[in-house]
């Protein structure tokens, strides 16, 4: 499904099954020991999804290890992101000259709990959430806006180094399956411009939300 909303430069993997071939290395292994049977099963799938995404652009496998804020450590020129929410794991990888940075995010597609959209929202964003509803309440709009704020952090994080919280964006979901998250808070240098902001994608399918963004390098 993830395919649907992302470009040709990323090499993706999804599952809804926990296989049980997946490995981890030592140091992987290490990061987990203490974890509840839950975490170690998102943890070690996700990295199974990613080594075999890594497999198809040629980078041999190597420890995905939570660094800086959670963030994973890709191998040297790669770029990439996971997500994993009950009945689903995913990754998604690219070539660093290709790809500037990826988030992806994952969600079941049923309300938030109470009281997590006021903590997450700003008020024109539960505005359009409301005329959203309106023209579409087979949708939970509440929730992918709320997995399109953690894409954003996904893909700010790896060139911002610093946190981004859900107060410094400024998102609008699209009924056409796009959203545009405006940055309220100074970005690092892009490609020598300020960044200010992201677009993504997100589709509501079979019992899931998935979201995702991807920022190219200008051509030429
Ligand atoms: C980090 C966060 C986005 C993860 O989202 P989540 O829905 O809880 O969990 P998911 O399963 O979708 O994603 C978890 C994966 O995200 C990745 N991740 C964690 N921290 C990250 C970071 N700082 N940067 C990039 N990716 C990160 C990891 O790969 C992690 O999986 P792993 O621990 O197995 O390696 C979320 O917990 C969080 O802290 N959100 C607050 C910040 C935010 O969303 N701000 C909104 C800005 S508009």
């Amino acid at each position: 499904m993830i395919e649907r909303l992302l470009p040709g430069e990323l090499a993706w993997r999804e599952t809804r099954t926990d296989p049980p071939e997946a490995w981890l290395f030592p140091e992987e292994e290490a990061v987990i020991a203490r974890a509840v049977d839950k975490r170690r099963r998102e943890f070690t799938t996700a990295r199974h999804c990613a080594r075999a995404a890594l497999a198809e652009i040629g980078i041999a496998a190597a420890p995905l290890l939570p660094g800086e804020r959670g963030a994973p450590g890709w191998p040297s020129g790669v770029v990439g992101s996971m997500t994993h929410c009950a009945g689903y794991r995913a990754a998604v990888v690219g070539l660093a000259d290709a790809v500037l940075t990826t988030g992806i995010d994952a969600e079941p597609h049923e309300p938030l709990p109470d009281g997590v959209l006021g903590a997450v929202t700003l008020d024109g964003e539960r505005a359009r959430i409301e005329e959203l509803l309106a023209a579409d309440p087979s949708v939970h709009w509440d929730r992918i806006l709320f997995s399109a704020k953690e894409s954003v952090y996904k893909a700010w994080f790896p060139i911002a180094r610093e946190w981004l919280g859900f107060e410094d964006a400024d998102l609008t979901l699209h009924r056409d399956g796009t959203f545009t998250a405006h940055l309220l808070k100074t970005g690092p240098e892009v490609e020598g411009v300020p960044l200010t902001s992201f677009t993504g994608r997100w589709l509501a399918d079979e019992g899931l939300i998935i979201t995702a963004i991807t920022r190219l390098p200008k051509a030429g």
